[in-house]
This record gives C-alpha cells, sequence and structure tokens, in this order.
C-alpha cells in the first residue's frame, strides 16, 4: 500500500463511522478542502516524474471522487437518521383533551343587530351607514324637524362646540339621518336599514346616553301602508320566533311621517316578569309611517313619483326583551363575566348568505 491508498482507506473508514454531520464535516475538510490530504497529494503532482505523472493524475482523482461520494452517501444517512430522531422527539399526542382557551363571546346587541339585519336581508333590504357625529340639516331640518320645533327638546340632543359648513353638529339623537344620506347619495327604488348607535342625554334603567337602533326605509313607485305592516308583523314574528304574536298599530305623530304608528306587540306580566306573546298587556317596540312627502324633497327625491314607509326600532330593548335582561344599563358597563354569561357563541350567528329557515 502506498500513500494514496492509506490516506483513502483512513478516510473511508472515518467516514463510515461518523456520527453526525458535523463529524463528517471536519473530515471533508481534513480531506477535501484547501489544506486536506487528498488535495494535498494533488499538490505532489509537480514533483513526479513527467512519465508517471499522467497515470499518478488518475489514481489521485480517482481517490478524489471515491472519499467525495462516500462523503455524500453518509452525508444522506445522518440527515435521514437526524430526522427521524427530531420527529421522534417531537410526537403529538393527538388524544390529549385540548388545553381550555378563554374564547371570545358576541354580545347581545351585536347578536340581535345579525338576527334584524338576517331577517331583513331576506326581505331584500340592503344595510346602510351613516356617521354618529352629524349636522343639524341630517338630524333634523330635513327629517321636517325645524328648528324650535319641540321635537328638538324631546331629543335630549349633545350638542358639540364645533360646527361644519355653518350647520351646528350633534351625535344623532336617532339613525333617521342615514334615511336622508342614502336617498341623497343614491337613485330610487331604494331598500335599506340602518343599524347604528344614537345618542340621547338620559340615563336611567331603560336608557342609557348611547344606544342603538335599527332604521327601515321602502321607497318605490306604489308602496304603501300595507307593505309596511306586512314587513314589520313578518319581522317581529321572526324575531320573537312567535307565529301568531299578537299585534297592533297605533297612530302616532313623527315630523317625518305622515300618517306615523307605534307598532305594539302583545305582552303579559306575571309577578312582574314580563312575556312575549298571549296576553292582556302591549308592549311599544318601533314607530313607523310612510315617509313624509317634504322629507323626501329635502333629500332629493320628486314625492309625485316615489313613495314609501320609513320605520325605527330600538336594538337593545329587543335585546333585553328577547334574552331577559333587566338593566340597560348592564349592555354597557364592559363587564366580560357579564358578558360571558350573556354573551353568544360566535359561531353560532346568522349568517346573511345563509338566509332564515322558515
Ligand atoms: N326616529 C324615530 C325615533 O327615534 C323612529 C322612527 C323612524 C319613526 C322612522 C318613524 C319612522 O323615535
Amino acid at each position: 500500500m502506498d500513500d494514496v491508498d492509506t490516506i483513502t482507506t483512513s478516510f473511508l473508514t472515518q467516514i463510515a463511522e461518523a456520527g453526525d454531520t458535523a463529524a463528517l464535516e471536519d473530515l471533508r475538510v481534513a480531506a477535501l478542502g484547501r489544506k486536506g490530504a487528498v488535495t494535498g497529494l494533488m499538490k505532489t503532482l509537480g514533483q513526479a516524474a513527467p512519465e508517471d505523472r499522467k497515470a499518478l493524475g488518475q489514481r489521485f482523482n480517482q481517490a478524489k471522487d471515491k472519499v467525495a461520494l462516500a462523503l455524500d452517501s453518509r452525508r444522506t444517512e445522518l440527515d435521514q437518521s437526524e430526522m427521524l430522531a427530531r420527529l421522534g422527539g417531537e410526537t403529538i399526542d393527538v388524544t390529549l383533551p385540548a388545553r381550555p382557551r378563554p374564547d371570545g363571546r358576541i354580545h347581545p346587541v351585536s347578536q340581535v343587530v345579525e338576527e334584524i339585519t338576517a331577517i331583513f336581508a331576506d326581505m331584500g333590504f340592503a344595510v346602510a351607514e351613516g356617521p354618529d357625529i352629524e349636522d343639524d340639516f341630517h338630524n333634523f331640518t330635513a327629517l321636517n324637524i325645524p328648528p324650535e320645533h319641540p321635537a328638538r327638546q324631546m331629543h335630549d340632543t349633545f350638542y358639540l362646540d364645533q360646527e361644519a359648513n355653518d350647520e351646528k353638529l350633534v351625535m344623532r339623537t336617532h339613525t333617521s339621518p342615514v334615511q336622508i344620506r342614502h336617498m341623497q347619495s343614491n337613485e330610487p327604488p331604494h331598500r335599506i336599514i340602518a343599524p347604528g348607535r344614537t345618542y340621547r342625554s338620559d340615563s336611567d334603567q331603560t336608557h342609557t346616553p348611547m344606544f342603538h337602533q335599527i332604521e327601515g326605509l321602502a321607497i318605490d313607485r306604489d308602496i304603501h301602508m300595507g307593505h309596511l305592516k306586512g314587513c314589520l308583523v313578518d319581522f317581529a314574528r321572526t324575531i320573537f320566533g312567535i307565529e301568531d304574536l299578537p299585534f297592533r298599530f297605533r297612530p302616532s305623530h313623527f315630523p317625518f311621517t305622515e300618517p306615523s304608528a307605534e307598532m305594539d306587540i302583545g305582552c303579559s306580566r306575571v309577578n312582574g316578569e314580563l312575556r312575549i306573546g298571549g296576553g292582556d298587556d302591549w308592549l311599544e317596540i318601533l314607530g313607523c309611517g310612510m315617509v313624509h312627502p317634504k322629507v323626501l324633497k329635502h333629500a332629493g327625491v320628486d314625492p309625485d313619483v316615489w313613495q314609501g314607509f320609513a320605520f325605527g326600532l330600538g336594538i337593545d330593548r329587543i335585546a333585553m326583551l328577547k334574552y331577559g335582561i333587566a338593566d340597560l344599563r348592564s349592555f354597557f358597563d364592559g363587564d366580560v363575566r357579564w358578558l360571558r354569561h350573556y354573551g353568544f357563541d360566535p359561531l353560532d350567528i346568522p349568517t346573511l348568505a345563509a338566509g332564515l329557515a322558515r
């Protein structure tokens, strides 16, 4: 055995015995690196007799290829077993019970908004939105509530210090300004609902300074009170899930509708507990009416061609009634224990796409 065979055999043995990829890398450097032993053989070629160089060169190259091949295949083996070892250590026991995670809850107000939206979406109403901070025109004047009108006092309005375009700014006292904004920027026919926050300076067990309403607006060439009634009766029976829910429409007054009505649903009070459905008592749930011609005009709609109805209902009230929550203020305390109790599973809320089962 000469040098070439000794060096080659020694490396092949060490490579076969290398225990990990780091040791293997050390061997590669020792053999084929710039100062490695096999590389060193090549450097001796210069001193060999010229007639021996070709044969010697071939042997060196074969030695180099053998070592390189051995390095490669050992690396593949080591990579494999290192990966298997890692996978072995990382085994997941899929039979373990899941760790409890704090899951979020849907607030009853959001839940009821979803439910109401789904019901009206089924009837072809789209959702519209408007700003919480309104100007005097959209919140009052366009809705046929001129300055000095007593309805402005009734609304206990929050006024802002700022003005915009010479208009007083207010926290909107109802969602009705969304009717105006929608009619101003869209062509009739209209069929929208507008859920959102509303504000009045008021606070007791059934009033909070911020509360929620849903506005409804349906404008077309021939929409009449019959449509209003059908829509709202359908809505009330669906939201409370009572097929024969008694109802009545009482004449009322709103400056922006003519005629105007309030809708009551049948209820009973047993030992102070309110029950929706049959009984001898009535509970007001919403205001409604045929949109006043002046309102249509203010919003740029020709009242000689278009007509329809509008309604507004308090979302929080519906949530209290439907889910038996006694104090409105608890809705807005932000107590997570309360939310855990009264909130809803996020995976259970009705989706618009699914529509409603009937
Ligand atoms: N905006 C009225 C309110 O806040 C409700 C309403 C809306 C009545 C639309 C009639 C038509 O009380």
